[in-house]
């Protein structure tokens, strides 16, 4: 088989691009290790940026997004037994954000994709990028028993952050940097009315806490948990118990609970390969960077690598310009390199840190005080969260 893009990895940022490049008339084949259903089962991003949700309508597969996907023109912040409202529309002359699961904007590109004919290939076994250094790069993967070869003009690795792609590169042409933050995040979904319609992060005594939403009818909730934690230690009722002692007696008060269908802990980490290419291969989204979600940034960052990326291979395959291509990674990083910071700053600021000092816990008190008494700091947060320009 032959194709212009191969791409490892069926999740948002693989589908994504493979949308974008099929309405430019550009072909690939997309290569997923796992069953559409066990992809549709994770539970993970909720919160669009405005240019996410612009690259979506882009590829023509907005449209259930603006139809369902609610628009949100703030978050709050819990501390000290209140919550302070961030204004995002006002503070950002008129930004917002959308929510809109990372569920369902992945099952609107696997229908785009099956109605356009893509080619998607599910539960490709041992997928495995070759002669990334030359100018005729392939990728093999087993399905069965059989071997299959695909030649390709560029590779593209959108496996995630354990995936192959990362690891085909020589260790000695990278360099990563990586910050393993000493607690995780544990994740209920319920079908019960959310308990505020804006999203509220939580800093508490007792740890961190987030209430979020997927529906009117859908709720999300997580609170910090220590790293060596399991869910098993987390029946509903202690899970709720815990979350409504990290939350401002009025919101604890109004909280509707129900039975978890889904429950899960996610790690916090922070991580970047440089640079995001090697060869005739270029990574894109989890593949080349771990954000922790405190800034809800991971997936809108993934959408900004796809991006730069869709239109340097446009470029490419149209003008034969190839800057672009050479200016990838170099521009996808500084952006990706803003994200972290500004989720390592949030992740700061809400969490408690089992090493902290009194005086770690006065200057995060103090952030917050400072945060709120200033309009500008408060447009500082307001502007990275509803995403900083492409
Ligand atoms: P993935 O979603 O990881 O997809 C990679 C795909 O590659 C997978 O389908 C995998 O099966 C496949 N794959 C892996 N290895 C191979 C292989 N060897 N061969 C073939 N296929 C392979 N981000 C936000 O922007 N906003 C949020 O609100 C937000 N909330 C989050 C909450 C949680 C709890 C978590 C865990 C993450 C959150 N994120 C959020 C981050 C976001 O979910 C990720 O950044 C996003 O999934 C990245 O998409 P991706 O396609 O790059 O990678
Ligand atoms: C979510 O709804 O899953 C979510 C929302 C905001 C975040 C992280 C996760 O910052």
């Amino acid at each position: 088989m032959r194709t212009q893009v191969g791409i490892i990895g069926g999740g948002p940022s693989g589908l994504l691009l493979s949308q974008l490049l099929h309405r430019r008339g550009i072909e690939t084949v997309v290569l997923e290790k796992h069953s559409r259903e066990y992809v549709l089962e994770r539970i993970r991003a909720g919160v669009l940026e405005h240019s996410f949700a612009e690259l979506m309508r882009e590829a023509q597969v907005g449209e259930r997004m603006d139809r369902e996907g609610q628009i949100h023109d703030g978050f709050y912040i819990a501390h000290g037994g209140i919550k302070k409202r961030v204004d995002l529309r006002a503070l950002t002359g008129g930004k917002t954000v959308i929510v809109y699961g990372q569920t369902e904007l992945t099952r609107d590109l696997y229908e785009a994709r099956d109605q356009a004919g893509g080619i998607l290939i599910h539960n490709a076994a041992d997928v495995k990028p070759h002669d990334l250094a030359s100018p005729h790069p392939y990728l093999t993967y087993r399905l069965g028993e059989e071997t299959v070869r695909i030649d390709c003009d560029y590779i593209v690795g959108c496996d995630g952050f354990h995936g192959v792609s990362r690891q085909s590169i020589p260790k000695e042409k990278v360099r990563t940097f990586e910050r393993v933050y000493p607690f995780g995040w544990l994740g209920v979904l319920t079908r019960t009315e959310p308990v505020s319609p804006e999203l509220i992060y939580a800093r508490h005594e007792r740890g961190f806490a987030l209430c979020s939403l997927r529906s009117p009818t859908l709720s999300r909730y997580y609170i910090q948990v220590p790293l060596s934690d399991s869910v098993d230690n987390w029946p509903d009722e202690q899970f709720f118990d815990e979350l409504r002692r990290r939350l401002p007696a009025g919101v604890s008060e109004a909280m509707i609970t129900g039975p978890s269908i889904e429950k899960s802990i996610a790690p916090l980490r922070s991580f970047v390969i440089e640079p995001m290419r090697f060869g005739k291969l270029f990574l894109a989204g989890d593949a080349g960077h771990i954000l922790p979600p405190t800034g809800a940034r991971g997936l809108n960052t993934a959408a900004s690598d796809i991006h730069y990326l869709y239109h340097a291979l446009v470029d490419h395959y149209s003008q034969r310009d190839d800057r672009g291509l050479e200016s990838y990674s170099q521009r996808a990083l500084a952006r990706v390199w803003k994200g972290q910071r500004f989720s390592w700053w949030m992740t700061n600021l809400l969490h408690r840190f089992p090493d902290s000092s009194p005086f770690d816990e006065r200057i995060q008190e103090t952030e917050l005080a400072y945060l709120f008494s200033s309009e500008k700091a408060l447009a500082l947060l307001a502007e990275n969260y509803v995403g900083l320009p492409l």
